[in-house]
């Protein structure tokens, strides 16, 4: 299998090919009946070694909206990884089962070990606080679904910036686009690491660091909202310090533009009060159902089923 292609970081995807991706999720929401039958022989395995609602559900469901079929565990506890069943040798066993994997994974790289040893696709679920490119990939189709494409706006991330997996992944995606202005605002003890300030910097990308998301709210474009990562931490008392530092309230939301948008990878804690979600502006549970059809487009793409492929073979029969 020399051509496999694994998903681990959004940039392992051109900004052409994402583009491509982008049209068949697009088309995926306003013809699914079209695309019921295109995985009928094909298994996905979800291997998630730390929780999930999300990612793992919607997965599983993109798989059995294309016809195919679903196996995997849910909890790390009831697969063998509890006996010491290494990444490696794990994926090597779903090769034999399995057409494509999802894996999410506590340890930074483990879905990069897996890909290493694997005989099919493999997705990175989710790694530490490394990288979730899926959420980016749900987040990159919201933005463009709703700005029209991905240039030309300013986008202010808020929270755990440190620990948030969803932030570095899309950050990194973003920078490949031009005309965006990042604003970071966070608590110092949850500031964005200076791996991905050095990126922005290296690659002339404007960008500020603040801590009171009121003095930035007027200038957004979109707001991407974050919860502190509880389980990332060392100290209970710094994530309890910590977990309230920003709500996004009514009367904060005032402060926004009209036409603001504001995006969450959930799950929720506190740092958007309910009383949000009636908002126009409030996105994210939109966000949670493009990241079904984005994962429908990904699972074709790495099945080889290339757009072209699907409208000019596959298509024609349904
Ligand atoms: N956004 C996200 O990854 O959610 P889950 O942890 O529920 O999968």
């Amino acid at each position: 299998m020399n051509d496999l292609r694994h998903l681990m970081s959004p940039m392992d995807f051109s900004t052409e090919e994402l583009e491509n991706l982008f049209d068949v999720a697009v088309d995926i929401e306003n013809n699914m009946s079209k695309y019921a039958h295109m995985c009928d022989d094909k298994i996905l395995a979800t291997c998630f070694y730390e929780p999930s609602t999300r990612t793992r559900l919607s997965f599983e469901t993109a798989m059995l909206r294309l016809g195919g079929k679903v196996i995997g565990f849910a909890d790390a506890s009831n697969s063998s990884a509890s006996k010491g069943e290494s990444v490696a040798d794990t994926i090597r066993v779903i090769s034999c089962f399995a057409d494509i994997c999802a894996m999410r994974h506590p340890k930074e790289g483990a879905p990069m070990v897996a890909a290493d040893h694997s005989l099919i696709p493999v997705i990175n679920a989710g790694d530490g606080g490394h990288q979730h490119p899926t959420q980016t990939l749900t987040d990159l189709l919201t933005i463009r679904n709703l700005h029209g494409n991905l240039h030309n706006f300013t986008i202010g991330l808020c929270g755990d910036l440190k620990f948030g997996r969803t932030v570095h992944s899309l950050i990194n995606a973003l920078s490949r686009y031009t005309g965006i202005t990042f604003i970071f605002i966070s608590p110092n003890e949850l500031r964005i690491p200076d791996y991905i300030t050095d990126m922005l910097k290296h690659k002339n990308i404007p960008y500020r660091e603040v801590i009171r998301l009121e003095d930035v709210m007027p200038e957004l474009d979109f707001l991407y909202m974050t919860r502190v990562q509880k389980e990332r931490f060392f100290n209970e008392e710094d994530y309890i310090r910590l977990k309230d530092f920003y709500i996004l309230d009514k009367a904060k939301i005032q402060l926004a533009k009209e036409n603001m948008y504001v995006l969450h990878p959930l799950p929720r804690v506190n740092e958007i009060s309910v009383e949000i979600d009636n908002d126009k502006r409030a996105a994210y549970f939109k966000q949670v159902q493009n990241g079904l059809y984005v994962r429908m487009a990904l699972i074709l793409t790495l099945l080889d089923m290339t757009k072209s492929h699907i409208n000019h073979n596959l298509l024609k029969e349904y």
